[in-house]
């Protein structure tokens, strides 16, 4: 299968960058071709400009990134996500990517009101970081609209079979080594159990 990973973090060697590597190194072992889009690295541009809210025609044509983007969307059999829970949502490199990419037209047509996903077919796959314990999110209710707004509002109203969102909780800077193993351990097995080997 293909796979499109794409993950946004800052630092290179943090752990949601490890994360990426470890569940991308998986896929490959396993027989699948990965691209991996890095935002943070590649530069991606989050902010949409005013061109890009009106329907693509000829004055309004699909930008060159976004083009891109969507063709390795188009490309691939499963995307998957990857990002750290910042208050309880994504990075706005992350939303940047999404309000630019999952653009009507190409993740959604809308008719009063209604929206109909048009990515139907594909497979998503989210894995989310946070630093709180995961209890205490569903406690407060906050884990409803993590999965309300992300799972549901962006991957599945796109159309997208989500296969399993992965959740680490309790991660601050110091982790212990063997968490941090753990951890990886843990992304390797949802690549197995999800996608074996081609
Ligand atoms: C700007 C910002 C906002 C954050 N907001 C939350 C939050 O709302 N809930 C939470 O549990 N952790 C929050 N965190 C903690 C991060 O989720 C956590 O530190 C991160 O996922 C650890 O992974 P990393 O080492 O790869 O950065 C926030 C961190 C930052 C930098």
């Amino acid at each position: 299968m293909k796979h499109l990973i794409v993950v946004a973090h800052p630092a290179k060697d943090s752990f949601t960058m490890g994360l990426a590597r470890s569940y991308a190194a998986e896929l490959e072992r396993l027989g699948h071709s990965q691209q991996t889009y890095d935002l943070y690295r590649m530069g991606f541009d989050p902010v949409l400009p005013a061109r890009e809210l009106w329907p693509v025609d000829a004055d309004h044509p699909v930008s060159t990134d976004v083009a891109q983007a969507q063709d390795a969307i188009r490309a691939a059999d499963v995307l998957t996500l990857i990002y750290p829970l910042w208050w309880l949502s994504m990075p706005a490199m992350m939303k940047g990517y999404i309000d630019r990419v999952f653009a009507r037209g190409f993740a959604y047509e809308s008719h009063d009101g209604n929206v109909r996903g048009l990515l139907g077919g594909k497979k998503a796959v989210l894995i989310t970081i946070s630093g709180a314990p995961l209890p205490l999110l569903v406690k407060s209710g906050n884990w409803n609209a993590v999965q309300v707004l992300q799972d549901t509002h962006i991957l599945r109203a796109a159309g997208f079979e989500l296969m399993e969102h992965l959740h680490f909780d309790q991660v601050a800077p110091q982790l212990a080594k063997e968490i941090v193993e753990q951890h990886m351990a843990r992304v390797r097995s949802c690549a197995r159990q999800h996608f074996p080997g081609n």
